[in-house]
């Protein structure tokens, strides 16, 4: 396979967990604060959205079940959200009829988006494109459809995560250097059909103001005392002490 077989791959991957996902939807389509990543850290404490973003044109770059832009039409923003999987991309549209609250979806790519130049003031992914997508190609294409002086927000693993993170699937992270962060860039796990992409933050905040952003902030979230999570790879202690996500924020140039 190719270097770009990636996009194949994950949509087969994200259609056969697409069940797994339907819970959660549901949790997170009924909520009106949004609360982020694995811990469901409230936006309260991480401060992840703009505190404005009525009559914004946002994108939610591999939207998944679409919450996100739900909670973003909320408040008052007219999301936009792009997915490579059919079978999330169903569970959304259910989530919309059931709330009665509609916004554009595509299935699609979202390093070759559909999207005009300049068509939108935030471009936002939660584990989506953040992590499923090729950095070299779809930071490019957030900063092509931003508009100058747009935002792309954007929360996923930690690099520390990464490279702490044992091959075996539901082993947590350790407290040791497991790989090379040098040259840190696609990752497949021997027991998961999806290809990730992770990467320094040297080689992050390089894509990104080569792409024309300009870098506002870099979030190093921490779940607050009792949080818990379904997901196995990390435990609560070892999340309190070192970040395992993080949130880029960076503005596009004009
Ligand atoms: C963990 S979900 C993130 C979305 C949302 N926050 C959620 O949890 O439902 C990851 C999503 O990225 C999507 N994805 C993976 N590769 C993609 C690509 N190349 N373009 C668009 N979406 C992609 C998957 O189909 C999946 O729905």
């Amino acid at each position: 396979m190719t270097t770009s077989d990636h996009v194949a791959r994950n949509r087969a991957a994200w259609d056969a967990m697409a069940p797994d996902y339907v819970a959660a939807a549901e949790r997170n389509w009924a909520r009106d604060e949004p609360t982020w990543g694995i811990w469901g850290v409230p936006e309260t404490q991480l401060h992840l959205l703009p505190d404005d973003v009525a009559g914004l044109d946002t994108v939610e770059l591999g939207c998944g079940t679409a919450y996100v832009s739900a909670w973003l039409a909320r408040r008052g923003a007219r999301p936009v959200g792009i997915d490579n999987s059919p079978a999330q991309l169903a569970t959304a549209r259910r989530m919309q009829a059931e709330h009665g609250l509609e916004f554009p979806l595509h299935l699609g790519d979202a390093e070759a988006t559909p999207f005009a130049d300049a068509s939108f003031d935030l471009a936002i992914s939660e584990y989506g494109a953040a992590i499923w997508c090729d950095p070299d190609r779809w930071i490019p294409e957030a900063a092509r459809i931003l508009r100058p002086g747009g935002r792309l927000i954007f929360l996923g693993n930690s690099t520390l995560l990464m490279l702490a993170a044992p091959d075996e699937e539901g082993e947590p992270a350790t407290d040791r250097l497991l790989r090379p962060q040098r040259g840190m860039h696609r990752f497949e796990w021997p027991d998961d059909p999806g290809v990730e992409f992770h990467m320094g933050h040297g080689d992050w905040i390089r894509v990104l103001r080569t792409s024309g952003f300009e870098v506002e902030d870099l979030i190093e979230v921490y779940p607050p005392d009792g949080a818990t999570t379904r997901y196995p790879f990390v435990t609560l202690p070892w999340a309190q002490a070192w970040p395992c996500e993080e949130v880029w924020k960076a503005r596009r140039l004009g």
